[in-house]
């Protein structure tokens, strides 16, 4: 019925308008071809005529004659106001084709499946620095600043949801909430279900990671919080005064793009202030600006003054893995904290290998077991503990030697081994997850150790005829190695930027493994001794970073209400931590310096991000000559800026020249770059800044002035840096990178941009000619 009632009003339309757009095309036959969701950018509607934009969008689907093609008429599932001119629609590609010829049609694409940046994995709590506990208070607790959650749902009933100390919204705020009665409150303001698969239900979580992510950035103080008995004390977000609006766009089985940019497109309206999107592409893809979707929303978002904080991906450590990678958003890698939950493999020749893992059962009995690795039949799935694998292996009453990877989760892994009749499971990195360990909330007795712990625990079992270990668990561990917190985890994905490789990028990394959190159901295993009805759980990914810096964000909104999006960023990239606890450069994976494309600006530092001194700051109009520099056509760059562009009218600039607080070049032989930037003054009026520089490897810097004069709060100077690259020789193909920094320094501030340099070399094939 509605099929028809649709078709009419088209009709109608059609009937009273003259324009060409009203001659529709015949649908083909809908039955030949497959039909999915495809995402129909649009132009506006034209001026002259005043009709609804559903029925504008109306007028781009097919019409059909025959009753029995009407039960088969497209149905818009999504209509956008704010994202983007345009609507999401179940189309086949042949109607997409019949589309194409019609007056304001942009582009069509099917839409992609996203999935949530985390790895589900209980693991454990890192909550953050004490150093930010004056900022914490200074700024309210992110008291009126609202959070928008593009996520999976939440449990409104959980005690991180307690409005305690919350004021009411503030004016602006237009939003609903779709759980029946009392649910929302103060903290939880709005709750809305935009997926279009489950759209008449509330916006329940039934992942986990929705209530995970929400109460990380903004979940109030509850006491007493832990699971599994582990790390015991007070849970609480980032601004427990914050409010928060979920957006629900994904769940458990369920993540789909136009069901994000749908959620995007409610928040705008309803009148967030910072938008935190744990979400990215299911694989890791090259996709320019105009077609990445999340980066076009976002760009409607911070061009209505909203800061959006995304994931940065974890398909780490191999470089050129990131995702949401566009300039106007600010992209999270992922770090340790000094917390681990310590659980060691003991061998039978005494050796001990540290790991971790949540699950830490009191009454495990330490005496030593026959280990076997689970690989020993040479079956590469049997040495993943992959489902079924272990059948015809004998673990009965062993503990089993497993590697990570694969199709199965490291949580999978143990449920493996234990169905097969293990007693406990060492899980074992691959070599290029290094040392990066994470702790989980395993079914069985395990730990998770680094690849070399590994290869001896491998070679003890090649080395005797009766291979024995077993597990010492340790429980909460504050570890007295700072040199290893924060360290990047290897999951966390990578740079250079693939879209735009003049934006250093990710922009920052902050905590993200072993987060503790809300959880909407028990973590507890009726296989355990232990009963905590535990309602927190411990995970690890980008995901859990992205709203730390979400919440960051709410609080400088705080105590900063006039601080565009890009000055927040700026505020927290050129005052992050490059160094770790111990005073070294902060190392990844490999216990090795972290490069830049794994920490960007570095560590985010909340209390000094709180008072930056300098900032650099982009209007939200500088971002058009910017994409007119990427040689997108002017119908591409429309799709993002969502108004008339005409390149050749615009002053294009290279994309290092946006004023950004980081600096990525590519520099080739001999090559000369000069680049402009232009800071404001937030810190003291009087004051006065020199110049400091590291200066990448193998090149040479000028930067004019050297010293930077304020009298005035909100007075601007602008400088300009001129790389000048050496003329090299380089193997065919191959890339070489320089590291450095520019820093403006007062006596009170010091402003870093860090700088990276891709040499593009001289092949010496050509040089020769
Ligand atoms: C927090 O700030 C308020 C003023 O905003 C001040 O009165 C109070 O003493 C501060 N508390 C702490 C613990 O610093
Ligand atoms: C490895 O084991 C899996 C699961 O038992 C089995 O399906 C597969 O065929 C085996 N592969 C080889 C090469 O034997
Ligand atoms: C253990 O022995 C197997 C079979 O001889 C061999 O393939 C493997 O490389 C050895 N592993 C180590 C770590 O020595
Ligand atoms: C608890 O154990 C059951 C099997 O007894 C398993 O199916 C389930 O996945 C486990 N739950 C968790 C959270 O690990
Ligand atoms: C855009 O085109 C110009 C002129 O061909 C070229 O110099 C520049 O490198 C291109 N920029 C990008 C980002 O591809
Ligand atoms: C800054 O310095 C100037 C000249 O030294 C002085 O007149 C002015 O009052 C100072 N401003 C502030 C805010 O201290």
């Amino acid at each position: 019925m509605l099929g028809i009632l649709v078709y009419l009003t088209t009709l109608v339309f059609t009937q009273n308008c003259s324009l060409a757009l009203a001659d529709q095309v015949v649908g083909p036959q809908i039955n030949e071809e497959q039909s999915q969701i495809y995402i129909v950018l649009t132009n506006k509607p034209p001026a002259e005529i005043k009709i609804s934009l559903q029925s504008w969008y109306r007028s781009f689907l097919p019409t059909t004659t025959s009753l029995s093609q009407q039960q088969q008429q497209p149905q818009i599932v999504h209509q956008y106001r704010n994202v983007v001119n345009g609507f999401a629609a179940r189309l086949t590609a042949g109607q997409v084709k019949a589309m194409e010829d019609k007056e304001g049609f942009v582009s069509a694409q099917p839409e992609s499946t996203f999935s949530f940046h985390t790895t589900h994995t209980p693991s454990f709590l890192g909550l953050l620095n004490n150093r930010g506990l004056v900022f914490w208070n200074q700024s309210n607790y992110g008291k009126g600043v609202i959070i928008g959650v593009v996520d999976g749902g939440i449990l409104p009933d959980h005690p991180s949801f307690n409005d305690e100390g919350v004021p009411p919204p503030p004016a602006k705020w237009k939003g609903k909430c779709d759980f029946k009665s009392n649910h929302c409150n103060n903290k939880l303001i709005g709750a809305r279900n935009l997926q279009r698969s489950s759209i008449s239900e509330p916006p329940s979580d039934d992942s986990g990671h929705g209530s995970h992510t929400a109460s990380t950035a903004a979940g109030n103080f509850v006491e007493g919080a832990n699971v599994f008995g582990n790390a015991y004390g007070t849970a609480v977000g980032v601004a427990p005064h914050a409010h928060l609006a979920i957006y629900k766009a994904c769940s458990l089985e369920v993540c789909k793009e136009s069901d994000i940019l749908a959620a995007l497109d409610v928040a705008i309206d309803d009148g967030v202030d910072v938008i935190s999107i744990s979400l990215g592409p299911a694989s890791v893809t090259v996709k320019p600006f105009y077609t990445d979707l999340i980066a076009i929303g976002a760009f409607a978002a911070t061009q209505k003054g909203i800061f959006v904080s995304c994931s940065a991906g974890n398909n780490g450590p191999h470089h050129k893995t990131l995702s949401n990678e566009a300039p106007w958003i600010l992209t999270v890698g992922a770090s340790t904290t000094d917390r681990t939950i310590k659980a060691t493999a003991r061998l039978g020749n005494g050796a001990e290998y540290d790991g971790q893992s949540t699950f830490q059962p009191k009454d495990f009995n330490p005496t030593l077991s026959p280990l076997v690795y689970a690989g020993s039949n040479g079956n590469q799935s049997s040495a993943l503990c992959e489902k079924g694998s272990l059948i015809k292996v004998d673990v009965k009453g062993k503990i089993v030697l497993c590697e990570k990877g694969g199709k199965v989760s490291r949580i999978g892994k143990g449920q493996e081994v234990r169905s097969a009749g293990g007693v406990s499971m060492i899980l074992m990195n691959q070599e290029a997850d290094g040392y990066s360990t994470l702790s989980d909330s395993h079914v069985l007795p395990a730990t998770h150790v680094g690849y070399d712990s590994g290869l001896k625990i491998k070679a003890y079992i090649n080395s005797t005829k009766d291979p024995k270990a077993t597990i010492l668990f340790k429980g909460t561990v504050i570890e007295n190695d700072q040199s290893l917190a924060p360290a990047v985890a290897a999951l966390s994905s990578r740079g250079p930027s693939k879209a735009s490789p003049g934006i250093l990028k990710p922009d920052i990394v902050g905590p993200g493994v072993s987060i503790l959190a809300a959880w909407p159901f028990s973590v507890d295993n009726s296989t355990t001794s232990v009963s905590t009805k535990s309602t927190f759980n411990i995970i690890s990914g980008t995901s859990m970073a992205c709203p730390h810096l979400s919440g960051i964000a709410a609080l400088l909104k705080s105590s900063h209400p006039h601080w565009s999006p890009a000055v927040i960023k700026s505020a927290i990239m050129t005052t992050a931590d490059v160094v770790n606890l111990a005073g070294n450069p902060i190392v990844d994976e490999t216990l090795s310096p972290a490069d830049l494309f794994a920490t960007g600006a570095g560590h985010v530092n909340p209390s000094k991000a709180s008072d930056p001194g300098l900032v650099y700051d982009i209007e939200p109009d500088d971002y058009t000559p910017y994409l007119c520099g990427l040689n997108y056509t002017d119908k591409q760059v429309e799709t993002i800026t969502q108004r008339k562009v005409k390149c050749s009218e615009v002053k294009s600039i290279a994309e290092a020249q946006l004023n950004y607080p980081s600096f990525s070049l590519v520099l080739g032989p001999d090559q000369r770059q000069s680049f402009t930037r232009t800071v404001t003054n937030v810190g003291e009026a009087n004051s006065t800044y020199t110049l400091e520089v590291s200066v990448p490897r193998g090149i040479g810097m000028r930067v004019r002035p050297i010293k930077l004069v304020f009298t005035r709060v909100n007075q601007k100077a602008t400088y300009t840096v001129e790389f000048i690259a050496r003329s090299r020789a380089g193997k065919d193909g191959n890339e070489e990178f320089g590291e450095g920094y520019l820093k403006w320094v007062s006596g009170k501030y010091s402003v870093r941009s860090r700088i990276s340099v891709n040499f593009l070399m001289k092949f010496e094939s050509i040089s020769a000619l």
